[in-house]
């Protein structure tokens, strides 16, 4: 394994194929753990992690806090509702407070791109000593989504030795609403990085023309890809151009909280266009798995009977998934700490 530089885990374009394979091969060892008997691993024994989660989450923040407590962390769960938010105390005063309280990882979602950026400055600023995680902010980046679904399609593609090489050459199909997801945002970051094709199909109002171009501009305050050789990224508007041929099919959850104009003409129009069922799939030409982050709009990104389909239907490897993921990115980030047990 090569060495971990990050401090923090932010975003995906600056991640190298080193990181990428490093964090795969921790949460390949972390998934072959026994279901069963003795869970706990002691590598973050002493160690807190706070998730602070300014937007709903079901599985992001329990799977965090799952992995957290797997490596025997300390675990605290902040509710903006029920804190001293609500008194006017800012966010990076609130943050301060967990880390006075011992905290070593903030795991923070935000509705607002670039809050666990600004707060990571702000903390380093302030001599903190404290990673944060990006779990997800605004339409931005969701580092460990991307993650943990290049590690379902790495294990999909090669179970014994899932790694970034998996992709290499793959085609992957990401349907919907990408204007509104930083999860499909984190996903061409890494899918991309790892020499796959990223071929994204939704409608103009959705999936802007530009996104062609979203690898080639480096992320603010980068000047140089640490990938030397991306796969490509192409938008096209129709299933039937874009299944022919994939290896895998992402769909993504059309996010109306975060729609402010009529972006669609109705959600049965949508779904008739973009839906995705078995019958649809055959275009693909061969059986292809299908994934989707979740919350599922069961019925308008996915047919019910597709979304129950165990044989193709890879949600629930992709929740399963997460724990490892996560587990390895809290031990990457508290074993740069002092006294943290090697696994
Ligand atoms: C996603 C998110 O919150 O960005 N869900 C997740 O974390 N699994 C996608 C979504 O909300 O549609």
């Amino acid at each position: 394994m090569k060495p971990w530089t990050h401090a923090h885990v932010l975003d995906l374009a600056c991640f190298s194929l080193d990181d990428y394979a490093t964090v795969l091969e921790l949460a390949q060892r972390f998934r072959s753990l026994p279901v069963v008997g003795a869970r706990k691993l002691p590598a973050l024994q002493g160690r807190m992690v706070t998730t602070l989660f300014f937007e709903p989450s079901t599985r992001t923040r329990s799977s965090f806090e799952l992995a957290a407590r797997r490596l025997s962390a300390d675990v605290q769960s902040f509710s903006p509702a029920a804190s001293s938010l609500s008194k006017g105390e800012s966010l990076l005063d609130t943050a301060r407070t967990y880390v006075a309280m011992g905290s070593n990882v903030l795991v923070v979602r935000h509705g607002c791109a670039g809050v666990p950026q600004k707060l990571a400055r702000d903390l380093e600023a302030l001599g903190a000593g404290v990673a944060v995680l990006n779990a997800g902010d605004g339409l931005h980046s969701h580092p460990s989504q991307g993650l943990l679904d290049l590690f379902t399609l790495a294990r999909h593609f090669d179970p014994e030795k899932p790694s970034p090489a998996a992709l290499q050459g793959r085609r992957i199909v990401i349907v919907g609403d990408v204007l509104h997801s930083r999860v499909a945002r984190s996903n061409i970051w890494a899918l991309t990085a790892c020499g796959a094709e990223v071929v994204l199909c939704g409608p103009p109002t959705l999936l802007p023309s530009l996104f062609n171009a979203f690898t080639a501009s480096p992320p603010p305050g980068q000047s140089v890809d640490p990938v030397p050789r991306r796969g490509a990224v192409r938008v096209v508007r129709d299933l039937a151009e874009a299944l022919p041929g994939a290896d895998a099919v992402m769909t993504l959850r059309l996010q109306k909280e975060r729609m402010r104009q009529n972006l669609l003409t109705s959600l049965d129009s949508y779904q008739r266009r973009y839906g995705l069922n078995h019958q649809v799939l055959a275009l693909c030409g061969r059986p292809v798995p299908v994934l989707h982050p979740g919350p599922v709009n069961r019925g308008v990104e996915m047919a019910g009977d597709l979304l129950d389909d165990g044989r193709c239907c890879l949600v629930d490897e992709q929740v399963r998934n997460g724990v490892p993921i996560r587990m390895a990115l809290l031990y990457l980030l508290a074993a740069a700490m002092p006294d943290v047990k090697e696994v």
